[in-house]
């Protein structure tokens, strides 16, 4: 039977009259209901631990806009906690983690098959989502890459030039591997369990596949990526993945078939013609409207989001930002670059 929601519809590589539509980041700080409730629970890890709450901020964004997708309200860095990481969020700075440099702080990591204790209530969350979501909508469910995540574990914060994970992958490459195959085993078991529960889609984020370069973004993005992907695919046969290597520039071109991945989603670092000639040329690409355009609206915002809907009108196309909306958007652009999107 054919699909009926329409993002499940672009990613099975139809080309739609319209493109559906969701947000990265749609539930967040730019939003007052999500700061009350984030406040309710303490603090955005508590926030992400409870489900009831959890489920509450996912479905925010619906309430206020049409969009046809919800994503998952947890985080990428729960992974690295649930294997065993300390991690905290410094407010105004972003995530802290214990930090592995040496042999010693891998083999302190838990075993992958126990991540699910952690993860539990993150699993509770999807099955709400899934029983309370509108029809038409799709659930997302999400992790962070391999690499993107290692980048993390490895400084214990984020990093301008991921510059912490580079030296690790070139002092002691045993280590590295060692970390990233972990990496690797621990997101095909959480993207399956969400699965399981009830997601319909998934979505890899590498947010900083673009400091790899040639042979390293060849073993250290692409290869676990397909790993994953095919590991999916084989234990849920027709699940949808979307791929996001950010800043992959060129190596966004042939990125789908190496992956496996159905959708690789694209940055505002690349051109939408230039994405229609080099990558929707092999199948449904997400993109990519750059967020500044949720700050600061206007003609700006309606002619940008015109000329990416052109753009990709010839093959299959979700509409997103390149990047997630920031703190300081303003929400009636978001319903402005709706109706864009729609025909206004
Ligand atoms: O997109 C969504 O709405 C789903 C939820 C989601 C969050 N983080 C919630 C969140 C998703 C998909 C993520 C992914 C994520 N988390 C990535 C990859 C995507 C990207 O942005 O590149 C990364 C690198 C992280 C790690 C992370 N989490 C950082 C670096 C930060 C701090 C930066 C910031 O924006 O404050 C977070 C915190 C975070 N994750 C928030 C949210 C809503 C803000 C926390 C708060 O409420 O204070």
């Amino acid at each position: 039977m054919p699909h009926q929601k329409t993002i499940l519809r672009a990613l099975a590589g139809e080309t739609l009259p319209t493109p559906p539509i969701w947000m990265m980041r749609q539930a967040g700080r730019y939003l007052p209901e999500y700061k009350a409730t984030r406040a309710k629970a303490g603090d955005f890890l508590s926030l992400c631990y409870n489900s009831d709450l959890a489920t509450e901020v996912t479905l925010q964004p619906l309430r206020r806009y049409d969009f046809d997708a919800a994503i998952l309200f947890a985080d990428i860095l729960l992974l690295p906690q649930a294997l065993g990481a300390d991690l905290w969020f410094v407010t105004g700075e972003g995530p802290r983690l214990s930090t592995i440099t040496d042999r010693a702080g891998f083999d302190r990591l838990k075993p992958v098959a126990e991540i699910h204790e952690t993860l539990n209530p993150i699993y509770q969350t999807v099955r709400n989502l899934a029983g309370e979501l509108p029809k038409d909508v799709t659930l997302i469910g999400f992790a962070g890459a391999p690499w993107t995540v290692a980048t993390y574990m490895i400084a214990g914060q984020g990093t301008p030039d991921q510059g912490p994970a580079h030296a690790l992958m070139r002092d002691d490459p045993a280590v590295f591997e060692a970390l990233i195959d972990t990496l690797t085993e621990g997101t095909i078991e959480y993207l399956s369990a969400q699965i399981d529960a009830g997601a319909e889609v998934v979505k890899i984020f590498d947010s900083w596949a673009g400091s790899l370069k040639a042979e390293a973004f060849d073993r250290y993005c692409v290869a676990p990526i397909r790993r994953i992907v095919a590991e999916l695919k084989n234990r849920h046969p027709g699940i949808p993945v979307i791929a996001f290597p950010r800043q992959a520039g060129d190596a966004y071109i042939g990125f789908h078939a190496r992956s496996g991945a159905d959708c690789v989603a694209v940055d505002d670092f690349v051109t939408p013609e230039w994405v229609a000639e080099n990558v929707q040329t092999d199948g449904c690409v997400q993109g990519n409207l750059r967020s500044s355009h949720m700050v600061t609206g206007g003609d700006d915002l309606v002619r940008e989001t015109r000329r990416i809907v052109e753009a990709l009108k010839g093959g299959p196309h979700i509409f997103n930002l390149g990047h997630g909306i920031t703190p300081d958007a303003d929400p009636d652009n978001v319903q402005l670059m709706i109706d864009t999107v729609r025909g206004g």
